[in-house]
């Protein structure tokens, strides 16, 4: 039996919940996540969720528009979705074994039962759906994979009433690995030539310097990846495409650290976890409101980069440095939509008003230095 439309908007009002509550908890334990490999699948898988979000949203909208869709969680499904709101460690557990699982199972009946040439819509949406969460729990596995419900899209849907998500408290500081050494002031052979803009700009060309500057890359990326994660976790009642966009920063981010760590190991003749770190600028962004954050990270931060790594990659390519050269090419490229993240998401903050996030980016670094620090906190 084919379903109605009406249980197929229930089915997919389920599949909501339990993808909405991934994508707010992942995006809270990624910081916490202290092996790189997890970390990395995390940012990707996030990314994966968060689009899923967007596309059941809108397949919700074309089924039942206006009606009060996607509602709120049965008892049973709340009682899951809490449980998973613990510590990371659980938390894993429970995504990969038991929420994605069940996600699963129950897209596999539904495209059983759906009646594949007047549902082509959710035929499409739950095909590629089924895929990628496949391809999670087999890229991250959990160990004791089971599905919780025997259908979780049966399950009913509170239609007038709306959950609300739990926000974590503040991070201490991002989770390493345990080989990786954190100190107050990181790595002390990067020097501030190396993040300063203009003349004065030193780009790494020798072999023993790119290895400390790829490394303390490596780690600003992690830094950054975490920075996004956290804003879309510590700010669930933002519009659903601010999360969207945090996330597919945070999967940027997450692959830009990637490709550090391979460069290192195949060009540089070195690994992560050679040199020490430091969290100081992480925490001197963290410390700030949303709008500080996407004023001072988004749109300082990584807007002086796209000026170093355009010069970076011209010295490079001049001295025939090409794939070293290329890597700064697609840290530019990408640095583009980030920028706009701020501008976006901070005109949004301040009511719409495009130059009051003008005004605010420029405020702020006034209370910077040349590297973009702080000034209070850089002694
Ligand atoms: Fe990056
Ligand atoms: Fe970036």
């Amino acid at each position: 039996m084919a379903y109605d439309v009406d249980e197929n908007a229930n089915r997919f009002s389920n599949y909501f919940h339990v993808l909405r509550e991934l994508v707010h908890l992942t995006a809270g334990h990624l910081a916490l996540e202290s092996r790189f490999e997890v970390k990395a699948l995390l940012g990707d898988h996030l990314h994966d969720d968060a689009r899923a979000v967007t596309k059941i949203r809108r397949r919700l909208y074309e089924l039942r528009h206006p009606s009060d869709y996607p509602g709120a969680p049965s008892d049973e499904l709340a009682e899951l979705l809490d449980r998973a709101n613990t510590d990371t460690h659980t938390y894993l557990e429970i995504a990969y074994g038991e929420l994605k699982p069940t996600l699963i199972q129950a897209i596999r009946i539904h495209l059983e039962h759906l009646e594949p040439l007047i549902d082509e819509p959710s035929l499409r949406l739950l095909t590629q759906l089924l895929h990628r969460q496949e391809r999670h729990i087999t890229e991250l596995p959990a160990g004791r994979e089971h599905a919780v419900f025997d259908d979780l899209g049966a399950l009913p849907v509170r239609l007038r009433d709306s959950r609300s998500l739990r926000v974590m408290p503040p991070l201490e500081q991002p989770a390493r690995d345990a080989f990786i050494e954190v100190t107050e002031h990181g790595d002390p052979y990067l020097t501030t030539d190396l993040y300063i803009n203009g003349d004065e700009n030193h780009v790494p060309t020798e072999p023993e310097e790119q290895k400390h500057f790829f490394h303390g890359l490596m780690d600003a990326e992690l830094c950054a990846a975490e920075l996004m994660a956290r804003n879309s976790h510590e700010h669930p009642d933002m519009p659903w495409d601010f999360h969207v966009d945090m996330a597919r920063q945070v999967w940027d981010e997450i692959r830009h650290a990637e490709i550090h760590d391979r460069l290192m190991a195949t060009e540089l003749d070195c690994h992560w976890g050679d040199f020490p770190i430091g969290f100081a600028y992480f925490k001197s962004i963290y410390a700030l409101d949303l709008l500080g954050r996407l004023a001072l990270f988004n749109g300082t931060s990584e807007q002086k980069a796209m000026w170093r790594h355009s010069h970076r990659r011209k010295v490079l390519v001049e001295l025939g440095q090409e794939k070293v050269a290329r890597v700064f090419d697609y840290l530019l490229a990408d640095e583009v939509p980030h920028v706009h993240n701020g501008v976006r998401w901070g005109t949004h903050l301040l009511g719409g008003d495009e130059q009051a996030y003008r005004d605010k980016v420029r405020e702020l670094r006034e209370g910077l230095d040349r590297t973009g620090m702080p000034v209070q906190s850089s002694a």
